[in-house]
């Protein structure tokens, strides 16, 4: 579907977290700053825009980073009870290596100066602007057809050293990059059997919490 037909409902619709749909070629780079753009126009507290994007290609780093995540995979695997771990074993967590593209989402909570106008009770708008980003960079991916992947299995040090973050910038997400073949209709954690999306009726309440 062009670009121009996809309504922001249909991306909303069809916007999966990719791992496995990854086609191997790389995201051009018209098209990568198109969806850089939409992630850049995003709202932010105070308009402070907290975010950068380290755009990564270097074979090496991609495999890196790939390997410390397959680490924390391990990790993570061998805390799960047995059953739980027989479910997570057949799925992927990411497609560093595959998407060829990896940007890494970092916050600066200085940016904006000391007083972030309606940041000063609760701090955490601050992260918040910089993940509504990653979600409109996310959206206007889905409508260019390209594939995104959200990586949270590392340990952040690690990611800092790995991209030469400066002190004060804080990595929020490693988000892998590419044209896909298809997006899958359902989640992969529902269509594995990890965990299954809620009702919006469970979701909505009137008045009060429960209510
Ligand atoms: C903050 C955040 C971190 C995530 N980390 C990972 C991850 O490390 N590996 C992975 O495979 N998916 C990750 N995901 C993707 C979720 O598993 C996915 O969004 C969820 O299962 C719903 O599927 P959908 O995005 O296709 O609708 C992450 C998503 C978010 C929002």
């Amino acid at each position: 579907m062009c670009a121009e037909q996809l309504s922001v409902y249909d991306a909303i619709r069809l916007r999966r977290d990719v791992r496995a749909e990854f086609t191997g070629e790389l995201v051009d780079d018209d098209t990568l700053w198109r969806i850089l753009s939409a992630a850049h126009r995003a709202p932010s507290v105070g308009n402070s825009q907290p975010w950068d994007f380290v755009v990564v290609r270097e074979a090496a780093t991609l495999r890196r980073f790939a390997d410390h995540v397959a680490g924390k995979r391990v990790e993570f695997r061998d805390a799960l009870p047995a059953d739980r771990a027989a479910t997570f074993d057949p799925i992927k967590i990411e497609g560093i290596v595959e998407s060829g593209t990896g940007i890494v989402v970092t916050h600066d909570d200085r940016r904006g100066g000391p007083q972030v106008l309606g940041r000063a009770s609760v701090p955490e708008t601050g992260v918040y602007s910089t993940v509504l980003a990653i979600q409109n960079l996310w959206l206007a991916a889905t409508a260019e057809q390209v594939g995104v992947g959200w990586v949270s299995f590392y340990e952040p040090g690690f990611l800092r050293d790995l991209v030469d973050l400066p002190e004060g910038i804080t990595p929020i997400a490693w988000l892998c990059v590419g044209p896909v073949h298809e997006f899958q209709e359902v989640p992969d954690l529902e269509r594995f059997g990890w965990r299954a999306r809620r009702a919006l009726t469970d979701a909505v309440h009137y008045e009060k919490f429960g209510g």
